[in-house]
C-alpha cells in the first residue's frame, strides 16, 4: 500500500468537485497538500476559483500554487471545504488536528455548504481515539486545563516541537488526550468545549458531507 499514492489520488478526485467560480476552503496538512498542487494546476488551465487557507502553511502552499486567496470575511459562506482528516469513521465523525490547525479548519467546515474529507486508507477506524485528539488552549489556562483533564483520565500531553511548546497559528497551545475509552463523543466533546480555556477540540462529529478515501489504486467514497 502506497499511501502517499493514496493521498494523491484521494486529492486529485476531490479537485473534480470544483467548479468555475466557487469559493472554496482549503485544508491543511499533507493530503490537502496535494489537493491544493492539483487546484493549481487547474488554475493555470483556466479553472476560476478562489481560496480561503485554514493555515498559513496552506496560504503559502497556494499563493506558490497560483491560487487567489481571499478573507473567510470577504467571502461569508464557501461553496466547498476540502480537508484532510487524522481519522474518521463510519458515521463521518472525525479526529483532525493532527498538524495543529484544527481552529481554522473547523471554523471554515462550518462556514461551507458542502464539506469534503480527503484521506488515505489508513485513516478509517472502527473506533476514533487510536489517533490522540487535539484540544487548542489559552497558554494562560493550559496548565490547569491540563490537570482537569487529567483528573478526567484523558492523559493529556502538552504538544512540544523542537523542545519548545507548540504554537498553533492563533498562539495558542495544543493538549492531546486519550479518548479511546470513550463512548459517548458528543457529550465529551461538549465536556472538553466548556472547559474556560479550551478554544476547540479536534472532534469534527456532524460537519463532514462526504470522504474520498485513497485505497490501493482506487477512489472510495463514503456519505
Ligand atoms: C491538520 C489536520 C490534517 O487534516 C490532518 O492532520 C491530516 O493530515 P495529513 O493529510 O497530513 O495526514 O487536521 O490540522
Amino acid at each position: 500500500m502506497n499511501i502517499e499514492k493514496e493521498k494523491w489520488n484521494a486529492a486529485i478526485a476531490s479537485a473534480e468537485y470544483v467548479k468555475n467560480g466557487m469559493l472554496v476552503g482549503l485544508g491543511s496538512g499533507s493530503t490537502a497538500a496535494f489537493m491544493i498542487a492539483e487546484l493549481g494546476k487547474r488554475v493555470a488551465g483556466g479553472l476560476i476559483m478562489k481560496g480561503v487557507p485554514s493555515s498559513n502553511v496552506t496560504a503559502r502552499l497556494a499563493k506558490q500554487a497560483g491560487i487567489s486567496l481571499i478573507s473567510l470575511e470577504d467571502a461569508g459562506t464557501l461553496d466547498i471545504n476540502i480537508d484532510g482528516a487524522d481519522e474518521f469513521d463510519a458515521q463521518l465523525r472525525l479526529i483532525k488536528g493532527g498538524g495543529g490547525a484544527m481552529l481554522r479548519e473547523k471554523i471554515l467546515a462550518h462556514n461551507s455548504r458542502f464539506n469534503l474529507i480527503i484521506a488515505d486508507s489508513g485513516k478509517e477506524v472502527d473506533r476514533l481515539g487510536k489517533f490522540k485528539l487535539p484540544l487548542e488552549t489559552i497558554p494562560f489556562a493550559t496548565q490547569n486545563i491540563m490537570e482537569e483533564l487529567g483528573k478526567m483520565d484523558l492523559h493529556p500531553q502538552l504538544r512540544m516541537k523542537n523542545d519548545e511548546v507548540y504554537k498553533t497559528d492563533e498562539n495558542n497551545c495544543i493538549v492531546d488526550v486519550d479518548i479511546f475509552q470513550k463512548d459517548d463523543l458528543e457529550e465529551l466533546n461538549r465536556t472538553l468545549i466548556q472547559i474556560p480555556g479550551v478554544v476547540e477540540t479536534g472532534l469534527f462529529l456532524s460537519t463532514t458531507d462526504l470522504v474520498l478515501m485513497g485505497k490501493g489504486q482506487t477512489v472510495t467514497s463514503f456519505k
